[in-house]
């Protein structure tokens, strides 16, 4: 695959992606983010991968944005290659992803960590928007998705002063479904991914597709746009298949790919 920032492994119908910088706790360059964002698009594109983990190594999930090649860089530069932009597409891929974060998620690595559906902790986990310190802001939607994640209270104290959050207020304040033990967050991770990877591919497509919807619109056009989703899933071999085997107390076996 020719990817020199990040690893790609496939186990059944889940991949695992890792951010692999060490040497600059997985700070995100241009290069990473570019791969990162062509391998998760081409696992989308794959009806044989239903869920992706994205995770980093045990000290860092992604200490942030590259600092030392942002340092250069002037408005036009930035302006003009519209910088980060792409990371937006991460947002954008139907697959489920799931973030499993250990060490340092500061910065970008917040961001990035929240661009994804799943977000599981390890216990030495570290979130945090320091972007403040550096004299910049976040840039790749921290004020907003940590925002609507933990409420303005911790948003705006945490941008504001750079302090970080560990795993265990992570939990609390909602920005993480759980916490585990750092040496099971991999196997954790690859559970949850293997469990929706179990489920009918397109009805996960559409939950990811629902849950989304409320960050963007009213409560009663989400409500609606849910209910048409509904539906829908009556059009599937999955749905005939899902309540038969309830029926009929056995484990379903979902074909959709
Ligand atoms: C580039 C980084 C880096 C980063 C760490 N490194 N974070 N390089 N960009 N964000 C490099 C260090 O320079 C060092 O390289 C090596 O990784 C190891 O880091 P140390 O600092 O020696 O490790 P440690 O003492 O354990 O401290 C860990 C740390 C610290 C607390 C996470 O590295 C740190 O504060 N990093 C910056 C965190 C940050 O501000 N993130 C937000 C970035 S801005 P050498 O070559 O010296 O060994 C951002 C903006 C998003 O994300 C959008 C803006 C437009």
């Amino acid at each position: 695959d020719g990817y020199e920032t990040i690893l790609v492994e496939r186990t059944g119908r889940t991949a695992l992606l890792t951010l692999n910088r060490p040497k600059a706790l997985n700070a995100l360059n241009l290069r990473l983010m570019n791969e990162v964002v062509a391998a998760t698009e081409a696992l989308d594109r794959d009806p044989e991968c239903g869920c992706i983990v994205l995770t980093g190594s045990a000290k860092a999930f992604a200490a942030g944005a590259d600092i030392k090649e942002m340092q250069p860089q002037d408005y036009p530069d930035m302006y003009l290659s519209d910088w980060f932009a792409a990371w937006d597409r991460l947002g954008r891929l139907r697959t489920p992803t799931v973030a499993a974060v250990s060490g340092y998620a500061l910065g970008g690595g917040c961001e990035l960590a929240m661009l994804c559906d799943v977000l599981l902790a390890a216990d030495t986990a570290v979130f945090g928007q320091p972007e403040i310190k550096l004299g910049v802001l976040p840039g790749i939607g921290g004020s907003q998705r940590l925002t609507r994640a933990v409420g303005k209270a911790k948003a705006m104290e945490m941008c504001l002063t750079g302090r970080t959050m560990d795993a265990v207020e992570a939990e609390r304040a909602g920005l993480v479904s759980r916490v585990v033990p750092a040496d099971e967050l991999r196997a954790e991770a690859l559970a949850v991914a293997g469990t929706i990877a179990g489920m009918s591919r397109p009805v996960a497509m559409m939950v990811k597709e629902a849950v989304n919807r409320s960050f963007e619109t009213t409560l009663a056009e989400g409500v609606h746009f849910e209910r048409r989703l509904f539906h829908a899933a009556f059009a599937l071999a999955d749905q005939k298949e899902g309540m038969t085997a309830f029926v009929d107390k056995r484990p379903p076996r979902f074909t959709h790919r």
